[in-house]
């Protein structure tokens, strides 16, 4: 059995600096990698711990399985988290922390096609309750959307290429296995242009799981929802994999660390606007070359973490000093 490596957890525990007691809202719960350091070293006082894919979700609970009383599974999707914090502990947590994407079991042993260099049925979905599949993306889907989605979600500056390709070939045959897909995408794009460092289909796979599992469209409205569930004090720390979802935490992190938004010259403020979160990382942390050679799906983290502002400060911090 494959266990998924927590990447950064060195850096993780310092920003969020979970107190012990504190309430730990982990968005993307996975096998536990993370929650395991919060209960154990942090000593925390409850994770409550967010899984939208059900089998993953029973080996997080198997893990925990004698800190029952201070580890709350839910199997569901962070964008209800607010939902789920009112269910299970009726007040705002301390603590928020999200490690965005998929974990290795998916990659590895969820059978699911998540992976180029495995030919497993084009499934890709994290729930399985999702009505459709990749195989139903890249078979259903006219090429101008199919292009559109791998350029959108996946940079792929071959997206035009690639998605004449999946329906010349679909014309043929339905396309359902992922070695398919990715025979598809290296015949796609010429061989002098194939990427050095990731394999050529790599961008293709990333962008039909995301939009399969609406992993970008989410994601903002979840962070905002994340910060307003916070206490004043709290943390909110995000871990991503991506410069689509690393673009969405630097922007929103930064509008709401911005206050009052009126021009130099007025006396006092009119727009009413107050800064919500200090940003605690300027730059994103990475992860050390050390834990890269040891844990290559950390090579591309980016870890950013905010702390919301208590009411007063955010009313100092955003308040006009005129000479
Ligand atoms: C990178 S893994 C987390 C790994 C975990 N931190 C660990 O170290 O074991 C991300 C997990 O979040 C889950 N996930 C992704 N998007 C989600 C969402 N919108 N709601 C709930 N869970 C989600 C995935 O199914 C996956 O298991």
């Amino acid at each position: 059995m494959i266990v998924h490596e927590p990447v950064m957890v060195r850096q993780v525990l310092e920003v969020l600096d979970i107190r012990p007691g504190d309430t730990v809202l982990d968005c993307t719960l996975g096998e536990g990698g993370h929650t395991a350091h919060f209960l154990e070293k942090a000593s925390c006082g409850i994770v409550i711990g967010i899984e939208q894919d059900e089998e993953v979700l029973a080996r997080a609970k198997e893990r925990f399985r004698e800190q029952e009383d201070r580890f709350i599974p839910v199997q569901g999707n962070f964008s209800s988290l607010q939902k789920i914090v009112a269910n299970h502990t009726g007040s705002q947590v301390d603590r928020i922390f999200f490690d965005l994407g998929i974990s290795m079991y998916h990659f590895k042993e969820s059978g699911r096609g998540f992976s180029f260099s495995k030919n497993e049925p084009l499934d890709m979905r994290l729930d399985r309750s999702r009505a459709m599949s990749a195989a139903d993306v890249v078979n259903g889907f006219d090429e101008k959307k199919l292009a559109e989605i791998v350029w959108a979600y996946g940079e792929e500056r071959f997206s035009n290429q690639i998605a004449a390709a999946i329906v010349r070939r679909r014309k043929l045959k339905q396309i359902t296995m992922s070695k398919e897909l990715a025979d598809i995408v290296m015949e796609a794009v010429p061989k002098r242009f194939w990427p050095k460092s990731i394999h050529p289909a790599t961008k293709t796979f990333q962008a039909v799981r995301i939009f399969v599992n609406d992993e970008i469209e989410i994601l903002e409205k979840a962070l905002r929802d994340g910060i307003d569930t916070l206490k004043e004090g709290g943390r909110m720390c995000v871990i991503s994999f991506h410069s689509l979802e690393d673009r969405i935490v630097k922007s929103l992190f930064r509008e709401l660390a911005k206050g009052c938004t009126c021009p130099p010259d007025f006396p006092v403020c009119v727009c009413g606007k107050r800064k919500v979160v200090k940003v605690l990382t300027k730059k994103p942390l990475i992860a050390q070359q050390e834990e890269v050679g040891v844990n290559p799906a950390s090579r591309s983290a980016r870890l950013r973490c905010a702390l919301k502002l208590t009411n007063d400060a955010a009313f100092l911090a955003s308040m006009k000093v005129t000479a």
